[in-house]
């Protein structure tokens, strides 16, 4: 088992990472000083897979155990299911020392955090992501959000978790699609701060794709880490925190343009490669490394190929995202591997240029 410490002042809190952890969560729970009541927020699917490990733990040492279900999907990130588990918590909850439990991936991490956020003007919340996105991303950092209308992920708070527990067996059982979808956030992570995580997938992501446990824990307890260091210095997203969209711009331009037909992952794994031709481009990242980037994506089964995509709605969905100023588009871009910042020197023509010519490069 791995830990890491979050440093927030009084919303430090920490992560465990390991295989079984599920099992030890009430034990967990108890040494962290809760007791009485808790409720766990799930979907039908985790709660088949994981509902009575984790309720067994919890009740095995005095826990009296609520479990709350959402249908599975993004669109249960949403006022009106929040509204309703508000409903379902006010029969159930005690007091604002009963803490809630997001057992998920991001989609639960990010509805329940927003409920746990608001409820009672917040309750303590104790993430236990269940998706490999979830574990090195989303369950870290205190974004809890729901969508609205137009508005994804913008009606939220930062609200920190009083612990994530991230039991890497969990993975075991998740659908491979999601899994490589996963591997592209390890990517990032890897890029904008890591350099031997970087180098470690290249030795082991065969390990990694046949899920074995100490190449699972390893990827996982680097990728939160650098997480856990930006958000550290940066909580509140007023800059460094940007680095973590390495990929993001371009990408979600194809999420969007193809109705979310493509993956987020694999949108973000093109994108990583777009930044990094236009770094590239720019004269500031090597040409190896941008091989050694594009091999990583392939040999981690994410797509290098462009999608069939209609590039002028694409330039115009990257000319509608908010970060575009005067022309120029604001981008993180790799320097090297492990090394990333954010400029916003990039200029349309340039990134319209690498997308026309994608095929053409490396
Ligand atoms: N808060 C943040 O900082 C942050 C960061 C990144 C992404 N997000 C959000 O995260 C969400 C995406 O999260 P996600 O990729 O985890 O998707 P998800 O929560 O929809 O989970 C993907 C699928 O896997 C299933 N699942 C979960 N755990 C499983 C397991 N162990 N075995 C089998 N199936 C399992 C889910 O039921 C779902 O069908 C988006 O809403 C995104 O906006 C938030």
């Amino acid at each position: 088992m791995r830990k890491i410490k979050v440093r927030l002042g009084i919303n430090s809190y920490d992560i465990y990472i390991g295989s079984g952890l599920l099992m030890q969560t009430g034990r967990q729970l108890k040494e962290y000083g809760f007791a009485g009541k808790l409720v766990i927020i799930t979907n039908p699917i985790v709660k088949r897979l994981y509902g009575n490990a984790l309720k067994q733990s919890l009740t095995r040492e005095g826990f009296k155990v609520t479990v709350l279900q959402v249908p599975d999907g993004e669109e249960q990130k949403s006022l009106e299911v929040a509204g309703r588990l508000y409903n379902e918590l006010t029969d159930f909850y005690s007091e604002r020392t009963t803490p809630i439990l997001a057992l998920g991936g991001g989609v639960i991490g990010d509805l329940t955090g927003f409920v746990a956020a608001t409820y009672l003007r917040g309750v303590p919340l104790i993430q236990i992501p269940t998706t490999l996105l979830a574990q090195v991303d989303s369950s870290i950092g205190g974004k809890v959000a729901v969508n609205h209308g137009r508005l994804k992920n913008k009606i939220g708070a930062f609200y920190q978790p009083r612990l994530v527990i991230s039991d890497i067996s969990t993975l075991r059982s998740l659908p491979t699609k999601e899994f490589i979808g996963g591997l592209a956030e390890v990517i990032k992570s890897a890029v904008i701060g890591d350099e031997e995580l970087f180098a470690y997938l290249e030795r082991n992501l065969d390990q990694i794709k046949s899920l074995d446990d100490r190449a699972l824990e390893t990827i996982v307890f680097r990728s939160a880490k650098i997480k856990a260091e930006v958000v550290e210095k940066d909580e509140r997203d007023f800059g460094l925190r940007n680095i973590l969209n390495y990929g993001h711009t371009v990408g979600h331009a194809i999420e969007s343009v193809s109705d979310f037909k493509v993956q987020h992952g694999e949108a973000v794994a093109i994108g990583m490669l777009a930044a990094a031709r236009i770094s590239n481009k720019l004269g500031l990242l090597d040409k190896n490394e941008l091989i050694r980037l594009k091999g990583i994506i392939a040999r981690a089964g994410l797509p290098t190929e462009f999608p069939n995509l209609q590039l002028e709605s694409l330039i115009q969905a990257i000319r509608h995202d908010k970060k575009i100023l005067q022309g120029k588009v604001r981008f993180v871009l790799p320097k090297s591997i492990g090394n990333v910042f954010i400029t916003d020197e990039a200029s349309l023509s340039l990134v319209e240029r690498v997308l026309v010519n994608w095929n053409g490069e490396t």
